[in-house]
């Protein structure tokens, strides 16, 4: 069975493509997670994406994360990043390594946008890399599943 990575997707990504294009780019994010299906069957993993505007949603998704197989996360928190403790204390919960992923380079915005409820919990945080970001946070997990199975 191949490793299982969930990838995660806040409030306001389903308007990738549209949304502040100047800000997150013009990538969809079908598209993202299109590529990063793709990319998967060539690492030898498998993903599963999820996106919700909803806290509670996205707190009951990590939470099912504990029974059905899932081995790494990756985490577009959006705008809980920096106001969700709900979200937080789910993924210490499950205690799931995860990369916290940011299309923009949220040190280079808003004071606000630099505290982040997760970074301290995550393996790696790739921020301002756009849509290749979540390609570079698989090619990670993946190598991190798949060398230690070779342990
Ligand atoms: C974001 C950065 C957040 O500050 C913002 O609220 C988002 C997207 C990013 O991917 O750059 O919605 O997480």
């Amino acid at each position: 069975m191949k490793p299982r990575i969930a990838v995660l997707h806040g409030p306001n990504l389903n308007l990738l493509g549209t949304r502040e294009p100047a800000v997150y780019g013009s990538t969809t994010l079908a598209r993202i997670d299109q590529d990063l299906r793709d990319l998967a069957e060539q690492l030898g993993v498998q993903v599963d994406c999820m996106q919700s505007n909803h806290e509670g949603a996205l707190v009951d998704r990590v939470q099912a994360m504990a029974q059905d197989g899932t081995r790494f996360v990756l985490l577009n928190p959006a705008a809980y990043t920096h106001t969700s403790v709900a979200l937080r204390d789910a993924l210490a919960a499950v205690a799931l390594p995860f990369v916290e992923v940011h299309l923009s380079n949220v040190y280079r915005r808003e004071a606000f946008r630099r505290t982040s409820y997760f970074s301290d919990l995550a393996e790696a945080v790739i921020s301002g890399c756009g849509a290749l970001g979540y390609s570079l946070a698989l090619r990670f997990a993946a190598d991190r599943l798949l060398t230690k199975a070779q342990n």
